[in-house]
């Protein structure tokens, strides 16, 4: 594709220094080409801390990207619990331990009062996976309703139900994508077609932020779609991986904002502040359903370690607040934002702006942020949206530096 490219080039190391040149070119040979690197000049980070990284020149960053450092890089309450976990024992649920059982009861609180089974696993991806086979031993459909631009995972299933890795070529016929400006038509349009290829629905999955779609704070027609979807025999599946602890400032979950009522919840990301916990809480009755007609280990999912990391960053999250700085710093940074003339979207510390001139320009701008010191990327369809999405201390005064670099970058560059 011409233009500026999302990705760092790795055909182009001639412009970089010989250090960055050779690590680009080992991990080339040793990764090999599915792999990406950010920017056209790829950064090495060797440090972090709260809301800033550092790179090998000791160079420090702005990071408004990262939420899966949620509670901020390198906290000292989740690297102690990690250390001290680790030093004690670490093992998996096939062993009694109170941890897990503790930590499950404190999310299962703030979920509505009929989500009430936690079940761990490591990744989004493998959450949503499990969460599917839930949906489909439960319905006895195979049907998935997904938004035009989604991202669930990797897994073999779940990479058929994300049409933003591989565009609709790469999508299972079981599959049928929604307009996310559209979900109540949309959805009926894809039963119709279910029902005319004999297939049975088994869920509707949404990412109730639209992070991939492009960030979008509001789902029109979500609950009439939900309505239609289970009057069609399947289920509603919120994927908060993105949207979910805190980030949207208003409430804990996404689907909460909409006053939506999911059969299954699946979270990953920001939970245990980069140490990999993913989980899935599902109404017991489906979970019967899948116990009946398989078991459940996974070796890591839910070992001790993970588990008081998890357990640390939900405690950071509520002792310092950071709910209601996402709410706080994130209306500050919308309303700078729109100042500048920008037509931002979102809700707390997760936020769109769509950038006049297209794809070429919002990558241009990424990287010319990069070069000023913010860590930023592009989202949407067309990659035109720049996403705002930092670690939830983010402060005022982040925010303040990350418009007028913002500001400075739309002025600086010329594409
Ligand atoms: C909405 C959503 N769901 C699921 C996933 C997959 O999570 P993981 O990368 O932990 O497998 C992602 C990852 O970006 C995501 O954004």
């Amino acid at each position: 594709m011409a233009g500026p490219a999302t990705y760092f080039d790795s055909a182009n190391t001639g412009g970089l220094d010989p250090v960055t040149r050779d690590l680009v070119e080992r991990r080339d040979r040793a990764l090999g080409p599915a792999y990406r690197l950010f920017y056209d000049e790829p950064l090495r980070l060797v440090r972090g801390l709260g809301t800033k990284v550092w790179d090998a020149d000791g160079v420090e960053y702005l990071d408004a990207y990262n939420n899966v450092p949620s509670v901020g890089h390198a906290h000292p309450r989740v690297v102690a619990a990690i250390t001290q976990q680790a030093e004690t024992l670490n093992t998996h649920t096939r062993y009694l331990q109170p941890g897990i059982v503790d930590y499950a009861e404190q999310v299962l609180a703030t979920l509505p009062p009929h989500i009430d089974t936690a079940m761990f696993a490591c990744t989004g991806s493998e959450a949503n996976d499990l969460a599917l086979r839930i949906a489909k031993f439960a319905t006895g459909g195979t049907g998935v309703i997904v938004t035009t631009n989604a991202y669930h995972g990797v897994t073999t299933e779940i990479a058929a139900i994300s049409p933003s890795l591989g565009g609709i070529d790469s999508i299972a016929d079981w599959v049928r994508l929604v307009d996310p400006d559209d979900l109540t038509n949309g959805t009926l349009s894809a039963l119709a077609s279910f029902a005319d290829a004999d297939i049975r629905p088994a869920a509707l999955i949404i990412d109730t932020i639209l992070a991939s779609d492009g960030v979008y704070p509001e789902l029109p027609g979500i609950v009439e779609a939900i309505a239609a979807v289970r009057a069609a025999g399947g289920l509603f599946i919120a994927d908060e991986v993105q949207p979910g602890f805190g980030r949207l400032g208003t409430q804990l979950w996404g689907f909460e904002r909409h006053g939506l009522d999911p059969d299954i919840v699946t979270v990953g990301k920001p939970m245990a502040n980069g140490h990999p916990v993913s989980a899935v809480f599902a109404r017991r009755e489906l979970v019967d359903v899948f116990a009946a007609n398989a078991r459940y280990f996974n070796t890591f999912g839910g070992n001790t370690v993970s588990i008081a990391a998890a357990q640390a960053t939900w405690d950071v999250l509520h002792d310092e607040h950071l709910m209601a700085n996402a709410a706080t710093t994130g209306g500050y940074l919308l309303s700078g934002l729109r100042e500048l003339g920008l037509d931002a979207r979102g809700a707390g510390l997760f936020i769109g702006v769509p950038i006049a001139g297209g794809r070429d320009r919002t990558i241009a701008v990424v990287n010319e942020l990069r070069r000023r010191r913010v860590l930023l990327a592009a989202s949407g369809v067309n990659n035109d949206v720049l996403k705002i999405r930092p670690p939830l201390p983010f402060t005022t005064d982040d925010a303040d530096r990350l418009l007028t670099e913002l500001d400075a970058a739309l002025t600086t560059i010329t594409v």
